[in-house]
């Protein structure tokens, strides 16, 4: 039921995204970079916040006419920043709820990914208080509203000796202290701690997405001063403590929990609350996810290179002095609490070469379920099944288009964990002595990747950018690499018709055999 459910909506979400790449292009899709558009945002909100905070007066008679000479009088760079400040902050809390509920669905949350989940919860706390505090510093009937539950609210525990209500008696109880405070709190305090809870997330990722595209950015940035300038955000009236708050219109971004505790009364709220807390901070054990198991090092076939090193992305491999007494100065070392068994270490050594003369093929590092002996003798059936004028072998991913549907007579797929386990070299084996006439290359959306950059180490290696490289002299025309995400199978198809009809062409056309080509020899082969 669990898995239907997730699978149903795995698909769901991939051909919203499908829609996205349509319209932006697969580098600009926003869903690909949720983490990093609210990184984003929050440069916004600062920098806005810094320019209102030079003009806020922090005592009860001033913060809410200081906001409104901005708003009003400066209109045209105050209010702008008001508004900026304001819409950016409700961005972020958008692309930071869509974040979760992408890494929930994609499953990429459970197992080894524990730890982003769990240090995720506190930054959704931290990110909410930061949008109340900050509406609360307007001092108008809305924060009047907001400060009188919050007050009530945190009354409820049994810790202040004062309670804090007793600040909202009257307007002459309140302290122009409390305005310094609430200050401190929203442009210190709390974005200290947000700033390091984000350090604290992403810490175990290695190349964390961080800054979106250049495009994404910019384009996010103009939207939000559109409507800022169209719909310029403004103030309630004055707060009167001595009147019961009227109608008021809510930002339901930050202040929904307001309308509840309302409803449902202080107590049930904390229950609410902490419960969905503590519900969220379970999820990566609800159910567990089956631990997988991960890449193993053989020190004999390695050169300690560091190719695997620089390539995994989750930190799980380090280099350390070499301890088995061997010529090479490093060795590589692998912490099995950080590694996702996504096999793309095994893409990057460069001991994994099929035309070595050693039987067993063993490699400087490999996932013990896929070796890359079992990977080569899983090619050679699927390429000795190959008939027709134009062998196509396609290499795709699980977590992509299925590739396996493409098989029959002049296609053959082979579907591993992620694209980027697929040496190079078994691109150059395939293609040597014509065992394929072309190879086409697929996996997860350009952009996006289950394992975050399988596809574009992969890419890079297919152009020479990155090692283990594709040897130069492979015959570039008879190689395609062309990402395809699960509900787009039919993208592939296109691309194998095309392919199919280039290769033809090119035979026909008495193209050069492709060359025989030496391959990447590793220096720990
Ligand atoms: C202030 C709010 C947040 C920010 C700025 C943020 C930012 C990021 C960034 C930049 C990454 C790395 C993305 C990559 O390079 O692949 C990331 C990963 C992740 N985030 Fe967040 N995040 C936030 C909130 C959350 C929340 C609330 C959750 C869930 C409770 C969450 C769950 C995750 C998970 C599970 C990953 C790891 C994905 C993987 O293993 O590939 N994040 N986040
Ligand atoms: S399997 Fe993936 S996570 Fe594990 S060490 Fe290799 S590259 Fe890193
Ligand atoms: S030889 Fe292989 S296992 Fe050793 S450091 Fe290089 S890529 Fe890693």
């Amino acid at each position: 039921m669990a898995t239907t459910l997730r699978q149903a909506s795995q698909a769901l979400l991939t051909r919203i995204e499908d829609r996205f790449t349509q319209v932006f292009g697969p580098g600009c899709n926003p869903f690909f970079h949720l983490g990093a558009m609210t990184i984003y945002f929050f440069w916004i909100v600062l920098i806005s916040g810094l320019y209102l905070f030079a003009f806020f007066e922090t005592s009860v008679y001033g913060a809410f006419q200081s906001v409104e000479r901005l708003t009003h009088e400066q209109w045209w760079l105050g209010g702008v920043m008001r508004s900026l400040h304001r819409y950016a902050s409700d961005a972020a809390v958008i692309t930071m709820m869509l974040h979760m509920i992408r890494e929930f669905v994609r499953d990429r949350y459970r197992g080894v990914r524990w730890y982003s989940w769990i240090t995720g919860v506190p930054l959704l706390w931290m990110v909410f208080l930061l949008g109340i505090t900050g509406y609360w510093l307007v001092w108008d009937v809305l924060a009047q509203y907001i400060a009188l539950v919050s007050a009530e609210y945190m009354d409820w525990l049994p810790i202040f000796t004062d309670p804090i209500a007793r600040n909202f008696i009257s307007q002459e109880a309140l302290s122009d202290r409390f305005f310094t405070l609430m200050g401190f709190l929203h442009l210190i305090g709390i974005p200290l701690f947000l700033v390091f809870g984000i350090w604290f997330h992403v810490m175990r990722i290695a190349m964390p997405n961080i800054n979106p595209p250049r495009t994404l950015m910019a384009g996010s940035l103009i939207a939000l001063l559109v409507l800022s300038l169209i719909k310029p955000a403004v103030s309630h009236e004055v707060a009167d403590l001595s009147a019961v708050p009227g109608e008021l219109s809510l930002d339901w971004f930050y202040l929904f929990i307001y309308p509840v505790i309302d409803t449902i009364g202080v107590g049930s709220a904390w229950i609410l609350l902490t419960a969905l807390t503590f519900l969220l901070m379970a999820f990566p054990w609800l159910p567990r996810k089956k631990a997988e198991p991960v890449a193993e090092i053989d020190l004999e076939h390695c050169s300690g290179c560091t190719w695997c090193v620089n390539d995994c992305p989750y930190g799980a491999l380090t280099m350390r002095p070499r301890s088995d007494g061997r010529a090479h100065k490093q060795e590589v070392v692998i912490e099995p609490d950080l590694c996702v068994s996504c096999g793309i270490c095994a893409g990057s050594c460069p001991s994994a070469t099929p035309f070595r003369k050693s039987e067993d093929l063993s490699t400087g590092i490999q996932l013990p379920q896929f070796s890359f002996r079992r990977l080569r003798d899983e090619m050679d059936t699927a390429l000795s099944e190959l008939r027709g004028d134009a062998r196509i072998i396609v290499y795709g991913c699980d977590h992509a288009a299925t590739v396996k549907q493409l098989r029959g007579g002049d296609v053959a797929a082979l579907s591993l964990e992620c694209t980027g386990m697929l040496p190079p070299s078994l691109i150059d084996y395939a293609l040597r002595d014509r065992k394929a006439d072309g190879v086409l290359v697929t996996g997860c959306c350009e952009g996006d990747c289950l394992h975050r950059l399988g596809n574009t180490w992969m890419e890079q290696r297919v152009n020479g950018e990155r090692p283990p490289q594709l040897r130069g002299r492979v015959d570039r025309d008879r190689v395609r690499v062309r990402w395809a995400s699960s509900t787009d199978l039919a993208t592939l198809r296109r691309e194998i018709d095309g392919f199919r009809q280039d290769l033809g062409e090119m035979d026909a056309k008495g193209a050069p055999e492709a060359p025989l080509v030496a391959v990447e020899s590793g220096r720990g082969a």
